[in-house]
């Protein structure tokens, strides 16, 4: 038998997805560190865009918590729950992350799609590329039926690149952030909205490698 490939022992480092000049690539540990430096550089003001306050503390801290929570996403991958992380790159500069989550995603076609940028790549349209990206892969290549995604309120870019994709609302919550009550909007895109998308959402984009992640994590 020949020695196993490192796509053979890990599928998901065979997937790239291309969208215009972006490349969304899985995160190995060199990229996690790198990716650990980045978010140190700053993702945002005062305001805490995420869930957890990951990107709180010192650089170090910051770039530690990015390294460490990549790995934990590593070890926990099974086909009933998965996270996707890639890495973004413009022009082969690291720039961010995005990710596609999912639970029993076998059943119910549904998984939720997550990212950052670093600040000083934010507001250029990358992000709407990336989300982009994310839902190719998710409808065209694993089959998906829905995608969901959310943000707080108050979060105007992620929800601007949400609604000028056509996502429609989901539902909303009132959570703690950081010791103050935010709403928190809830967004969901049926494979029929994707389809529906217009023109100005259809850059060129290529996948591969596709089919050896939905055989480990059996999707038909
Ligand atoms: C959310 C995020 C990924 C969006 O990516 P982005 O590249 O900044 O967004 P885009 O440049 O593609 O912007 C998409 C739309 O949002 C609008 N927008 C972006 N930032 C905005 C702002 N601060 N205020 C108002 N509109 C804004 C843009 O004008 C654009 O709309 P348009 O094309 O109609 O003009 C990025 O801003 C980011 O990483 N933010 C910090 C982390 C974060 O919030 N992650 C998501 C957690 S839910």
């Amino acid at each position: 038998m020949p020695t196993p490939s490192d796509v053979d022992i890990w599928p998901l480092l065979g997937v790239r997805i291309l969208v215009s000049d972006i490349e969304l690539s899985p995160i190995d540990d060199r990229t996690a560190l790198d990716l650990g430096r980045l978010a140190a550089g700053g993702i945002h003001g005062n305001f805490l865009p995420f869930n957890t306050p990951w990107t709180r503390g010192t650089e170090v801290d910051v770039a530690r918590n990015v390294y460490r929570y990549h790995s934990r996403l590593r070890q926990e991958m099974s086909p009933e729950r998965w996270s996707l992380e890639f890495a973004a790159k413009l022009d082969h500069t690291l720039i961010g992350v995005q990710s596609l989550s999912a639970e029993n995603f076998g059943t119910t076609k549904s998984a939720e799609s997550a990212s950052w940028l670093g600040q000083s790549w934010q507001g250029k349209g990358i992000g709407t590329l990336n989300r982009i990206a994310i839902l190719t892969l998710a409808f065209d290549g694993l089959g998906a039926d829905e995608v969901t995604t959310s943000a707080w309120a108050d979060n105007v870019a992620s929800n601007a690149v949400t609604r000028k994709l056509g996502y429609e609302p989901n539902g909303e919550e009132r959570l703690d952030r950081e010791g103050r009550v935010t709403v928190q909007k809830r967004f969901r895109m049926s494979r029929a909205m994707w389809d529906a998308r217009g023109p100005e959402l259809r850059p060129h984009t290529e996948i591969e490698g596709v089919d050896a992640l939905k055989e480990w994590l059996q999707i038909s």
